[in-house]
């Protein structure tokens, strides 16, 4: 197992009916409620939240869109500066949480926000307070450091520990207004966050592999129930997947593979593709180019995840069938030709990769661009 720290202070409040404890919870007195383009007006959480604070001075910036943007943060910055705010209560899914821990740190930064995301070296020291209360369970972002923001298209992510939530609300019942399809993208982001962590090499952390399977498991058992029904265990045991998924847990002393988010960012930005769809385009491939890189782990992920031997090529093919059609249980399409892209995909996202200086990726820095153009080609149909 390789050296490692391990620090998370997010608060955990989750059940149905615990927006109840938001008062107790925000020791500020001057808040701003943050959030996306209506859903938590359509179905009461917003009134909710309001009368649980009443007490408080409250400010507001709406219309976050998914996949948030460098404009609308700025929006909320000018706002917490020229107001004095203390806090940032962020109420929605991913994009939502992503942009107030952008804001939080972008708010004490004095140079140009988007420093934050281009320039790595940046010593960022201090933040504005935050906590969430989560509609959309996917991204882990109510219980990491991480925020992926957009500025035309360029989708870039970056993190500090000066964002985690202080507090994060897990309510499954708030997510009952969804539609299918966001739910379906949020069973699949999870699931891939954790190959993401899981998929590379053995190292001797057994403990870190079983957590990754036993969510793995969790998703594949949950995962289509949630996305069928409101029911709310199912939609429970799926939201609490997703947090354990990126909350740092499973992927500390082990080497990791960020690649298919990487690809995934690309065509994001370039065609608009929900996040969580971009990788169940992109693992398949992944995992077949990779297949001499990844053996043990292919082979251990088919035996434990399911159940079967992986000895050949053949078999491998097998254990990606599966995994595509776990995905296609969950409404998610696994090629690009599902959405009208074709061979033009591979130059653009490659240049790209290359002109970001992001190439080669992996856990071994084996997924050269070569690799990309090949994981892409595969990825069309
Ligand atoms: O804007 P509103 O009206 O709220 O509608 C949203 C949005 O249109 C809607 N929604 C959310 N909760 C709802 C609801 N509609 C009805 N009822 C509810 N209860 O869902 C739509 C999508 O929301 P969004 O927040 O964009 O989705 P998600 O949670 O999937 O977040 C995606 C973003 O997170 C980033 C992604 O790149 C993307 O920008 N990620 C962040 C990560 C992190 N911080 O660790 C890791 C992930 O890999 C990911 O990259
Ligand atoms: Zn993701």
């Amino acid at each position: 197992m390789e050296n490692f720290e391990f620090f998370n202070p997010t608060k955990i409040v989750f059940g149905k009916g615990e927006i109840q404890k938001l008062e107790s919870l925000i020791p500020y007195e001057r808040v701003l409620l943050l959030y996306g383009q209506g859903s938590i007006k359509k179905n009461g959480v917003y009134d909710h939240v309001k009368s649980v604070l009443k007490d408080k001075i409250l400010f507001e910036v709406s219309g976050v869109q998914p996949n948030p943007t460098l404009e609308k943060a700025q929006e909320a910055i000018d706002l917490i500066r020229q107001e004095k705010i203390q806090f940032i209560l962020a109420i929605g899914g991913g994009s939502v949480i992503d942009s107030a821990k952008f804001i939080a740190l972008g708010v004490h930064y004095r140079g140009e926000a988007w420093d934050i995301l281009t320039n790595r070296e940046l010593m960022l020291t201090q933040s504005t307070p935050l906590g969430s209360i989560l509609t959309l369970p996917a991204t882990g972002s109510e219980m990491n450091c991480y925020f992926v923001i957009s500025k035309g298209t360029d989708k870039l992510a970056n993190g500090s520990p000066l964002v985690f939530p202080q507090f994060s609300i897990l309510d499954p019942s708030l997510s009952f207004t969804l539609d299918q399809r966001q739910v379906g993208n949020g069973v699949v982001d999870a699931f891939v966050h954790v190959m993401e962590q899981y998929l590379t090499f053995p190292a001797n952390a057994p403990l870190q592999d079983r957590m990754a399977e036993a969510i793995l498991l969790t998703l594949i058992e949950e995962g289509p129930k949630s996305y069928m029904t409101n029911d709310y265990n199912s939609r429970a045991n799926h939201m609490w997947s997703a947090t354990a998924a990126l909350c740092g847990f499973i992927g500390v002393g082990v080497p990791q593979d960020w690649t298919t988010h990487g690809i995934g960012h690309e065509l994001t930005a370039l065609f608009g593709i929900d996040h969580g769809r971009t990788l169940a385009i992109v693992l398949p491939s992944l995992m077949w180019v990779m297949r001499t890189e990844k053996k043990e782990k292919i082979k251990q992920y088919g035996d434990r995840i399911w159940n079967m031997k992986v000895e050949s090529d053949d078999d491998v093919k097998i254990v990606i069938k599966k995994t595509e059609e776990f995905f296609h249980s969950l409404g998610v399409p696994t090629k690009l030709k599902d959405y009208g892209i074709s061979i033009e995909v591979v130059a653009q996202v490659t240049d790209r990769l290359k002109k970001r200086g992001f190439a080669p990726m992996g856990e071994r820095e084996a997924v050269t661009l070569k690799k990309v153009e090949e994981i892409l080609l595969g990825a069309i149909e």
